[in-house]
């Protein structure tokens, strides 16, 4: 990976999302919406990927979790009982003359920084998105987008407690959009008013909690690193105890350096037995476990690891960031772990010449059946190379007119810039081993290595 990136941005990660095609404004032609953003196609899938390297380690490789998918609209009552109705909420105030409204831990001074006007009191502003259900729009038909996907995970426990038969520890885990209509969006797609959750509720034995706490910030902690973020650019804040929310035993965010200094990527808390206990009481319904070793009833306690899809991405975006000298121009690249980067393979066939053509998209339509692969003929190879590194892709696949005779083709590796020529039969099986971390100096049989690391022309 990169060695420390003082050059990285947020306008540099801006400009790079948007030019390639990873980010863009929501509804961009009519002026943008504030704190919303859609995802192009490089972005959908490094965020795909994303997702799914959470999901495979978080879900698939573990015995003690399960996924599900629960609705984004959820009864009212959900609400009442969690406490979001009455309480998720910032502060807010508002100038007088320009009426704009800020948070109030956001405020620069004791006067309006747009117009220099007086503020209003304080005052506490919802952050859930309101809307109805049915056709009549009436008090009675109002629900929410839900600001967390946690609920649909504790409404669901005694479903998956009797349809899966887990036993304590056990958690479920939930991947989905969730919606805060906060006062100040920014920072690009740090802060926005639609955006996606991978959150984990983890039931515990009360007694045991602490210990299950420690496990999960390590795990998480472990997660991002394994996928490209660098241990120093990540830390833990502990928040104080006097200032927890009266149902959290213990919170900690995981924050990341990110260009405009150090913020929230992850909150793990401990929710003890407090979300479990309100459903159970507003619903009626018995949400305890049995413990049929000690014969005891109880209601689990909860480690809840809290990620945002969309921090995370912009994270690894950050770390992946580096800047290099290239003859007078400057090369970008993006060190994306190849599990993440959004293409994996790029296929360029050294001309446009007729067989030489047919014969790389025939290498290249076996390849994309299970590798995110592009083609691209255009330009020179330095070129094609350059705008591969950009985006990220750990291998180029280099087609020359001697492959038509000793069916080899060479394979570059955008970090060391070092390439092997190997057999087209090898090329797939060679590149999935590469991808789940072979060093790239490992030959599959016909195999040999041009150089092992240096520049191109
Ligand atoms: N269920 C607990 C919960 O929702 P949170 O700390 O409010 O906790 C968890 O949110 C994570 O969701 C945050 O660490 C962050 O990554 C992400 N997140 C929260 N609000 C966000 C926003 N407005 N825009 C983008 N991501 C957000």
């Amino acid at each position: 990976m990169n060695e420390q990136t003082p050059t990285v941005t947020m306008e540099k990660i801006v400009s790079l999302a948007r030019r390639r095609g990873f980010v863009f404004p929501s509804s961009e032609i009519y002026g943008g919406l504030s704190g919303c953003w859609d995802y192009g196609p490089l972005g959908i899938e490094l965020k795909r990927n994303v997702k799914q390297a959470w999901w495979s380690a978080m879900v698939q490789e573990r015995d003690d979790m399960v996924g599900i998918e629960s609705s984004i609209l959820m009864h009212p009552k959900v609400w009442v009982a969690s406490g979001h109705l009455k309480g998720f909420s910032d502060p807010l105030v508002e100038c007088k003359s320009c009426h704009q409204r800020f948070r109030v831990d956001e405020l620069a001074g004791p006067k309006c920084s747009a117009c220099g006007g007086e503020f209003t009191e304080e005052r506490q502003f919802n952050l859930m998105f309101k809307t109805f259900i049915g056709p009549v729009e009436d008090g009675s038909n109002v629900i929410y987008l839900r600001p967390e996907t946690a609920q649909g995970m504790f409404v669901n426990f005694d479903n998956i407690l009797q349809s899966t038969r887990r036993k304590v520890p056990f958690g479920i885990a939930q991947q989905g959009k969730s919606f805060r209509n906060e006062i100040t969006t920014g920072n690009f797609i740090f802060r926005s008013r639609e955006f996606e959750q991978m959150e984990i509720e983890y039931f515990v034995k009360p007694g045991t909690d602490e210990k299950w706490f420690e496990f999960w910030l390590n795990e998480r902690l472990q997660w991002y690193v394994k996928y490209g973020i660098k241990r120093e650019h990540l830390s833990i804040l502990e928040h104080e105890k006097a200032k927890l929310a009266h149902y959290a035993k213990r919170v900690c965010d995981i924050t990341f350096q990110y260009p405009m200094g150090w913020e929230e990527i992850e909150g793990i808390a401990n929710r003890t037995n407090f979300d479990l206990k309100q459903h159970a009481e507003a619903s009626g319904k018995v949400l305890d476990y049995y413990d049929d070793e000690t014969k005891e009833h109880y209601i689990p306690y909860v480690i809840e690891p809290s990620a945002g899809v969309d921090r995370s991405l912009l994270a690894f975006m950050c770390d992946a960031y580096a800047e290099e000298p290239d003859k007078d121009e400057t090369r970008v690249i993006m060190h994306f772990h190849p599990s993440l980067a959004p293409v994996k393979a790029a296929i360029l066939p050294l001309s446009k010449k007729g067989n030489l053509s047919n014969f790389t998209r025939d290498i290249y339509k076996n390849l994309r059946t299970t590798l995110a692969t592009q083609y691209d003929d255009t330009q020179s190879i330095g070129r094609r190379y350059r705008r591969q590194d950009e985006i990220g892709t750990p291998y180029c696949i280099t087609v020359d007119f001697q492959s038509l005779e000793d069916n080899r083709v060479t394979v570059r590796e955008r970090d060391s810039m070092g390439q092997i020529r190997i057999p087209i039969i090898e090329l797939k099986k060679t590149l999935e081993a590469k991808i789940a971390g072979e060093d790239f100096l490992v030959l599959p049989p016909g195999g040999e290595v041009v150089q092992s690391k240096g520049k191109e022309a």
